[in-house]
């Protein structure tokens, strides 16, 4: 069977969830510009429709450049099966049949992995995403978007009739995933969407670990994304068939942005810095024995200015070299590293207040013991040293 017959279905591919790099091409195949997934369970009654609206609007901008993906779980109403009569007809269709893999998100990578598009996309099936928006989020994608994603967020934008307690707990999930992940979910005004394009070139090589129903939480997360659109829709009622989800898809959802945050967290780097913290430590010890006692019989305030500043320039050096060096040679130069070196003074010296303010905090006002306070006062000066340099000193700049 060759994959242009009638009943070619496409082999679910048994790797990881890695996007490739480039699109994996049979003999003959050619790269196209762009591969769109609708992941299907039970859409029988919509996927002739939603193929032949799609197929007409994409027909108008891109005929012959483009696919459409349809990856279903094994359907009761064998929705795969209409699919994939539907092919003749459509010859840009493809349908994928998963008898074991289950899940939304696992769909959407799966049509990706087999997709020969340079630009990836997905829309839900049952026509509760415009079909016309797809031409918007196109051409945000050819005025150079990374990404481009459909918002019921925006000014033009909506949900056509949900109930109060529907919209309240859309709300309340995208509040709680701001607190666990501000710097994925805040990129955006509306992170549950479902309909959203992505080009290859920011997933090519990752590896996605979805959860559930969001997989654009995962994209944001993981994906290289620099430029993002967002183009307003009406989220349609469903006409046929019925939604899917469940308390199980919330619960999944809270699971999936713990996972993302654990998986995001730079623990490696905090890690180097505080081992850079450690030579700190030693560096400030040696230097005050050597001013104060060793040669110099400098007075002690005098000693430990010296010998904490020496200290500062000893972990800076490290830092800049090792902990974030990464960052660092992007942003070249000498002025720039005494930019970063300065600010890092600056935060040490913070840091310092803030020790000694949470000393006298946790001694005299919750009475717990000296060097224990102050271990605890370190740890979590620690934290915030390494926090605010991450996000002043370090910064990683969207332009380089
Ligand atoms: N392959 C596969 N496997 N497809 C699935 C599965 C699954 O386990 N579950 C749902 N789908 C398909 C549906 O057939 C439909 O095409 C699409 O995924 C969305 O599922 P719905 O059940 O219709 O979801 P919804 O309308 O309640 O929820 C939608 O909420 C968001 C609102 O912003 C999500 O699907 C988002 O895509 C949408 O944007
Ligand atoms: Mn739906």
């Amino acid at each position: 069977m060759t994959s242009n017959s009638p009943n070619f279905l496409l082999p679910v591919p048994a790797t990881s969830l890695q996007i490739p790099p480039q699109a994996i091409l049979q003999n003959g195949e050619q790269t196209l510009r762009f591969s769109l997934v609708l992941p299907t369970y039970n859409e029988a009654n919509n996927i002739s429709d939603i193929i032949s609206k799609l197929s007409e609007i994409l027909d108008t901008e891109i005929l012959g450049e483009y696919e459409l993906l349809v990856i279903d779980d094994n359907s009761p109403d064998r929705t795969w099966e209409i699919a994939q009569n539907l092919i003749p007809k459509y010859p840009q269709l493809r349908v994928m049949r998963r008898e074991t893999e289950r899940g939304l998100s696992t769909a959407v990578i799966r049509g990706w992995q087999v997709a020969r598009g340079d630009v990836l996309g997905v829309i839900d099936a049952d026509l509760q995403h415009p079909p016309e928006t797809l031409l918007k989020l196109w051409r945000e994608i050819q005025r150079g978007a990374d990404l481009a994603t459909a918002s019921r967020h925006l000014d033009s934008g909506g949900v056509s009739d949900w109930s109060m307690i529907r919209r309240v707990l859309s709300r309340g999930a995208q509040l709680l995933g701001l607190v666990l992940l501000p710097e994925v979910i805040g990129r955006v005004s509306d992170p549950m969407s479902g309909y959203f394009l992505v080009r290859r070139n920011a997933l090519a090589g990752v590896t996605m670990n979805p959860l559930g129903y969001k997989i654009l939480i995962e994209v944001l997360g993981r994906g290289n994304i620099r430029w993002i659109s967002e183009v307003g829709y009406v989220f349609q009622e469903r006409q046929e068939g019925e939604s899917k989800v469940t308390a199980k898809q919330y619960i999944e959802y809270i699971q999936h942005l713990i996972r993302l945050r654990l998986s995001l967290w730079p623990v490696e780097r905090f890690l180097r810095f505080g081992v850079v913290g450690f030579s700190g430590v030693f560096v400030d010890m040696v230097v005050l024995y050597l001013l104060h006692d060793g040669i110099f019989n400098l007075p002690l305030t005098r000693s430990k200015i010296i010998a904490a500043e020496v200290a500062i320039i000893n972990n800076f050096l490290w830092n800049d070299i090792w902990t974030f060096g990464d960052i660092s040679t992007r942003q070249r130069g000498q002025r720039q590293r005494i930019k970063r070196f300065l600010k890092f003074n600056l935060i040490c010296l913070t840091g310092l207040i803030l020790n000694v303010a949470l000393l006298n905090l946790l001694y005299n006002l919750l009475g717990i013991n000296e060097y224990l306070a102050n271990l605890m006062a370190i740890g979590l000066v620690t934290f915030w040293n390494f926090w605010i340099n991450l996000k002043l000193s370090w910064r990683v700049t969207e332009i380089d």
